[in-house]
């Protein structure tokens, strides 16, 4: 039995149990529940002596509502993800891995803000303020009005931020704080879940714009952002591959704004850069086409992304087959396998499968299943995609290419830049401005890519 107060938190879910097991009930992981002091089963209302209420007052939903002011930053990629800039008195988490850029990211968006006449202050619980100076220095910020600390101690960071008004406060990160009415270490669950709350409930009663930074591998071994996403009013996530240049921020929620958009930046030596017009950015080296190449046409929120997808279908040499897939779902790569044997007739059974998205981009699109079902056959049947071709189109079990949204957004996208023609559903072929090798099943686009067979004068 835990001591007098004390529990046992599942430092992956947050889950509060009164006694240790091996196991937590909640999500099933092993070896995450840990003895924190103070951890009181949260939903649970304290007793309290008032026996009166007022009763709720009821609104309609006829009211106007205006639209919430926001603070523009300045870094329009960042206030696009936002919904359209940043808006006072919200609460937002900015997750993603050690070393991705989200301390640069922020300093770059409190430094524009900043310079645009808005009050902001920057708390550093992880780094000492010549580091963070040094690095707004290198990033060109040296003259932006930035308020800057170095604090782990929630009580003052909460002091401080009573005591003028900001509109936009940096916390960077969440996992460093400590506040002292807990005793559970920084980075808990208990730690995090507290000084969060803290944070939030000072954003909404002074309308400051708070944004907390949290740490997020990629097996959650580090305790606390999941269980702040349901505090805030949005989940950024910053996210990049290790050896690209590109960084891509999206949202997971958004209570003000649309959750489909993403920023796109470029990591250099002094800073990130932002993408503007990220449509040509993934695209591999022009060239002679290879084997095992689609360019993929697709929409990342509002605006249409080209990019290649390449595979490599080789020879096992294990009795196990590697499947090996980067940028994109490896479920939905499994699935596109197994209609491209059971629909198309290809064996992949002893063979490597290796899928990558070019540039570090991550997709999620379904559309872009007949782009890797395309780079697939083309690798496995060694036969190249023609020159300047596009390719989108979702895979139904049975073998059918359905038709996706926004085509002739997509189609329009790679006329403009320079692409001839397109490998594309049946329903893109009304609108389309390239000549379009519409297909209905899977199998006749294999065909296609099997006996190149492509529309005459289309080649660029
Ligand atoms: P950082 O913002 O500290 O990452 P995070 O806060 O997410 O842990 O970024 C760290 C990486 O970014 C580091 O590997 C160095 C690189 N970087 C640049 O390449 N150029 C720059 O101008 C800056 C500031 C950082
Ligand atoms: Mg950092």
């Amino acid at each position: 039995m835990a001591r007098d107060g004390a529990a046992y938190v599942c430092q992956s879910c947050g889950a509060v149990h009164a006694k240790w097991s091996g196991r937590c009930d909640a999500c099933g992981q092993w070896n995450t529940l840990v003895e924190e002091v103070g951890a009181r089963q949260p939903g649970a209302l304290a007793p309290t002596k008032a026996t009166r209420t007022r009763g709720l007052a009821f609104e309609t939903l006829q009211a106007e509502t205006p639209e919430p002011p926001r603070i523009e930053t300045g870094v329009a990629e960042f206030d696009r993800v936002c919904g359209g800039g940043v808006v006072p008195g919200s609460a937002i988490l900015l997750g993603g891995d050690p070393g991705v850029g989200k301390s640069t990211l922020l300093m770059q968006v409190c430094g524009q803000a900043a310079l645009r006449g808005a009050k902001v202050a920057y708390v550093s619980g992880e780094e000492a303020v010549e580091q963070v100076r040094s690095r707004a220095q290198r990033m060109g910020l040296a003259q932006a009005p930035v308020n800057l600390a170095a604090e782990t101690s929630v009580r003052d960071i909460l002091d401080a931020l009573k005591r003028d008004q900001f509109d936009l406060v940096i916390i960077d990160s969440i996992q460093t704080l400590w506040s002292d009415a807990h005793e559970a270490g920084p980075g808990s669950v208990t730690q995090v879940r507290a000084c969060a709350g803290e944070l939030v409930r000072l954003a909404k009663k002074k309308r400051v714009a708070v944004v907390l930074v949290g740490h997020v591998t990629k097996d959650g071994q580090i305790a606390g952002p999941r269980v702040v996403e349901h505090m805030v009013d949005a989940v950024l996530s910053f996210e990049g591959e290790r050896g690209y240049p590109f960084r891509v921020l999206r949202a997971a929620k958004n209570r003000f704004g649309a959750t489909d958009e993403i920023g796109v930046f470029e990591m250099g030596d002094s800073g990130l850069r932002e993408v503007a017009n990220p449509s040509a950015l993934f695209l591999g080296e022009g060239g002679e086409r290879a084997a095992g190449a689609a360019v993929f046409a697709g929409i990342e929120g509002s605006r249409p992304v080209l990019v290649e997808f390449q595979a490599l279908v080789a020879p096992s040499a294990y009795g196990t087959p590697r499947r090996a897939v980067v940028g994109w779902d490896s479920g939905r790569l499994a699935m596109v396998l197994a209609v491209l044997e059971s629909r198309c007739g290809l064996q992949f059974g002893n063979r490597d499968v290796y899928l990558n998205v070019a540039g570090g981009l991550r997709i999620n699109e379904p559309a872009a299943d007949l782009a890797a079902a395309a780079a697939l056959a083309s690798s496995a049947l060694e036969a190249p995609l023609p020159q300047g071709c596009v390719v989108f189109g979702e895979i139904s079990l049975s073998g059918e290419v359905r038709g996706v949204g926004r085509m002739e957004a997509r189609l329009k996208e790679a006329a403009k830049l320079g692409f001839s023609q397109a490998l594309a559903p049946t329903a893109a072929a009304e609108t389309s401005p390239l000549p379009v090798t519409a297909v209905g099943r899977l199998a006749e686009a294999i065909r296609r890519i099997a006996e190149s067979e492509w529309p005459k004068g289309a080649a660029a």
